[in-house]
């Protein structure tokens, strides 16, 4: 990273956001397990939990904050007394605490779930930053439902929390309701009325409902946000949040275009969301990027022939970069003559043209009955083995 190049912190919500989603709830040992594998991973915070949600959330935080070294642990708190307490108990081991207190800002949420005027969110945002201030240093804030908030409102409540003493503001788009387009210019307009701006670091935290969470929060960054909020696999409520990998990834491969960096291990991305899958039984999806089975995949043979010739014709970044062996040539209906000799030569065999021809006769055969030919399959070919009865 050079010096002009800024930092984006990376604050991993799994634990919380992620794991509040259905389907993906953990034991306190495996919320344990993966928090060690999320330091390992470099990540800068750690959101571990809701210690006020439950005596098994609130054991689970605490046990995190006394194991975990290497990043800033995060438990969550509504700005209320209670919650805050439960918080600082939780987090009171840790050797870089973070309390993280919230309150919904947008008229839909300050009418119909909190019954509260704009006065009285004010009131207990400054009570709830205050408290939390108490106990720690380090305090985030967050607008809940941020993006559906009149501007001037947000900058107001803002205005009172960095007054109360927080560091970091965060700017959920609680429900994926934004564009990148919208999230950049907010970003830009917080950055120029909040007072005290240049002091605390802005935060976006984006949910997916429209597919757009890492776009989202890569706007976000480009409006000026200098953390970003995420989760593994990108689970989470409802359509899940933004996806670290996918999102680390971004700015990584196109870092002559985003000038901001994070501090992860892209080496660790594979086997992080691999953990997380045996840990919650949830598989990603074949396509997923970066982690998918089919992220480095290639079967067409007009690709299988563009990559053996210079692998940069359908890959933007290396397979090793983010933890696969290698990418995978993948013989199945589509490949092409080229992939099978590479494959062939790889194994060891190096045929005449017609035996080439017979092997890719017979590969193609037996696809009508099986999706992918592997090394096993093709030895057997070249080797002359019937398939079948
Ligand atoms: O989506 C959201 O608004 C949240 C906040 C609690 C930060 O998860
Ligand atoms: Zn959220």
């Amino acid at each position: 990273m050079n010096d002009s190049t800024a930092r984006v912190r990376i604050f991993d919500t799994t634990l919380r956001d992620g794991e509040q989603s259905p389907g993906f709830t953990m034991s306190a040992a495996q919320k344990i397990r993966f928090a060690h594998a999320l330091a390992d991973l470099g990540v800068d915070v750690i959101e571990a939990g809701f210690p006020n949600s439950s005596p098994a959330d609130f054991n689970a935080v605490k046990t995190i904050a006394s194991e975990v070294r290497g990043a800033s642990i995060a438990a969550l708190a509504r700005c209320h007394a209670g919650d805050i307490e439960a918080c600082a108990a939780a987090l009171q081991p840790a050797a870089a605490p973070r309390i993280h207190t919230f309150i919904s800002t947008s008229p839909l949420h300050r009418q119909h779930k909190l019954n509260m005027s704009r006065e009285q969110v004010i009131e207990h945002t400054i009570m709830g930053v205050s408290l939390a201030r108490k106990y720690v240093d380090d305090v985030e804030f967050s607008a809940e439902d941020a993006l559906r908030t009149e501007r001037e409102f947000l900058v107001e409540v803002f205005n009172a929390a960095i007054e109360a003493g927080a560091r970091t503001l965060n700017v959920p788009d609680t429900v994926g309701y934004t564009t990148p387009q919208e999230i950049r210019t907010l970003f830009e307009y917080l950055r120029a009325n909040v007072k005290g701006a240049d002091g605390v670091v802005f935060s976006a935290h984006c949910h997916n409902d429209l597919g757009l969470a890492v776009a989202n929060s890569l706007a976000a960054i480009e409006g000026g946000a200098r953390q970003v909020e995420c989760t593994i696999n990108g689970i989470g409520e409802r359509a899940g949040n933004a996806a670290l990998e996918e999102l680390v990834m971004a700015l990584r491969v196109r870092g002559g275009y985003y000038s901001a960096q994070t501090g992860i291990d892209t080496t660790r991305l594979l086997s992080t969301s691999r953990l997380l899958s045996r840990i919650t039984g949830n598989q990603v999806q074949r396509n997923k990027a970066i982690v998918g089975a089919n992220a480095f995949a290639h079967e067409s043979g007009i690709h299988q022939h563009g990559m053996l010739k210079n692998r940069d014709t359908y890959e933007i970044m290396r397979p090793q970069d983010v933890g696969w062996d290698d990418s995978q040539l993948v013989l199945g209906r589509h490949s092409g003559r080229a992939a099978v000799a590479s494959r062939l030569r790889h194994l060891g065999f190096v045929l005449d043209d017609a035996q080439l021809d017979q092997v890719i006769a017979d590969a193609k055969a037996l696809t009508q009955t099986q999706h992918t030919i592997t090394d096993r399959d093709l030895q057997r070919l070249v080797e002359g083995e019937k398939f079948g009865p």
